[in-house]
């Protein structure tokens, strides 16, 4: 979902020949899911008409303080409610005679009474010929503006109204409502930090066509995922073979097979990585060796006898790189002591918190869209969550890591 999901974007739109293109970025902000408010000059109207944008807003377009039609009934347009209102406010285009009221503070039409009282973050688009924009007039007041903690999403470089190449062309609306979302990541508390995953089954194979593995959906780890996901985090799942529909947008993921393929992905992924989570479902043992074709059954003896090796301990070879920056998770599964058990591999593997999956109850386990945990971490705490989707746990075991280990403070 995009960040500009149900968020409140004040439009300005000024008298730029780009003003025709602020009918696209309408759209394609209502597109991503945003709310859109058009406010625009006179001047914009010879480029583009309100109807347009009131048509693909679904909004009146305001343009004067007191339009005509108002002046019977004493009604106005309120610019401090319409600051006010805004999440976000994003003035595209940006003539160079709006820029320069902006930085100045002049006030003599609606939109730049708006921009005076919002209280949300700005951003500015220009648009206008090269000669104007390499102007040390307009140099300036994207300078000031930009101090006082404008945004300017930069002009390109191009072919321009006037037939002339240079820079001045307002960005693309794609590109604008682009920069509007990478602010709004930016102020996610996971923003920059790398979150790194493993979840699914691994196979390992016997020979070409069978193999040792288990019913592991990758789900926990999914949610886990999407859950880092949506709070800005920069998430790297290595997800084992796995049949589910899985919410993976946004997600880089590595497929990988087998336990050691999952260890060297883990492993080159690891170091620069704020928090690892195991929680993949790794088998404990492969065949000593794969045969080339598939086996045959015999006609001589009932059984067959397959030679079993241990498979890397992908937690503790991760345990054992740990450095002060990287808070390491694992997942258990235990029959029975599950809570002692828990606490030994905590210390052993140099985990910062184990995740104990409740076995025996209906709705925990591998395939099911539900689950229940408790958490013990190296701190000593414990913390239980009882039975509830895997998304929402997903989503509670995330803010716990991020409060336990501080992460949106490191
Ligand atoms: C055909 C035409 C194209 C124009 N294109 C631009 C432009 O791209 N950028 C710009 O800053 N001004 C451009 N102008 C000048 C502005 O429209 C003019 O400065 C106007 O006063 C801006 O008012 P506003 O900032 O209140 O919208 C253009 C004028 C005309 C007639």
């Amino acid at each position: 979902m995009s960040l500009l999901y149900n968020r409140k974007v004040l439009l300005g739109v000024s008298g730029s020949i780009a003003a025709y293109k602020s009918a696209h970025l309408v759209r394609e902000l209502i597109k991503r899911g945003a709310e859109v408010q058009v406010v625009i000059t006179d001047a914009a109207k010879d480029f583009v008409t309100p109807l347009t944008l009131s048509t693909l807003s679904t909004r009146p377009v305001y343009s004067a303080f007191i339009e005509d039609e108002q002046k019977a009934y004493g009604v106005w347009n309120n610019h401090v409610e319409m600051g006010l209102w805004a999440d976000l406010m994003v003035i595209a285009p940006a003539s160079s005679n709006t820029l320069s009221k902006m930085a100045t503070g002049a006030c003599d039409n609606l939109l730049t009474a708006v921009y005076l009282s919002a209280k949300c973050p700005v951003f500015a688009a220009p648009a206008m010929d090269l000669d104007m924009y390499a102007n040390g007039a307009t140099s300036d007041n994207i300078k000031v503006l930009e101090q006082r903690g404008v945004g300017i999403i930069d002009s390109d470089y191009g072919e321009l109204a006037s037939g002339l190449v240079g820079k001045g062309r307002m960005a693309e609306p794609e590109a604008i409502a682009d920069h509007l979302e990478e602010y709004l990541s930016s102020t996610l508390p996971l923003y920059g930090k790398k979150v790194l995953i493993n979840a699914g089954p691994t196979h390992e194979h016997l020979d070409p066509v069978r193999f040792l593995g288990n019913n592991s959906s990758g789900k926990m780890g999914a949610a886990i995922a999407a859950a880092a996901r949506d709070l800005g985090g920069n998430v790297h799942l290595v997800l084992g073979p796995t049949q589910a529909a899985l919410d993976l947008k946004g997600i880089k993921v590595t497929r990988v097979t087998s336990a050691d393929d999952m260890l060297s992905a883990m492993v080159s992924e690891f170091t620069d990585s704020s928090l690892t989570v195991c929680c993949a479902a790794v088998s404990d043992y492969k065949p000593v060796s794969q045969a080339e074709h598939k086996i045959k059954k015999s006609d001589e003896g009932n059984s067959l006898t397959i030679s079993l090796e241990k498979t890397p301990d992908i937690l503790s070879t991760l345990g054992k790189m740990k450095g002060d920056g990287n808070f390491l998770v694992g997942f258990a599964l235990e029959t029975r002591d599950g809570e002692s058990y828990a606490k030994q591999k905590l210390i052993k593997k140099n985990a910062s918190a184990i995740v104990l999956n409740t076995l025996g109850k209906e709705g925990v386990g591998f395939e099911t869209d539900t689950n229940e945990v408790s958490v013990y971490t190296v701190t000593g705490k414990t913390f239980s969550f009882p039975l509830t989707s895997k998304i929402a746990l997903g989503k509670s075991l995330l803010e716990l890591f991020m409060s336990e280990f501080n992460l949106s403070d490191a």
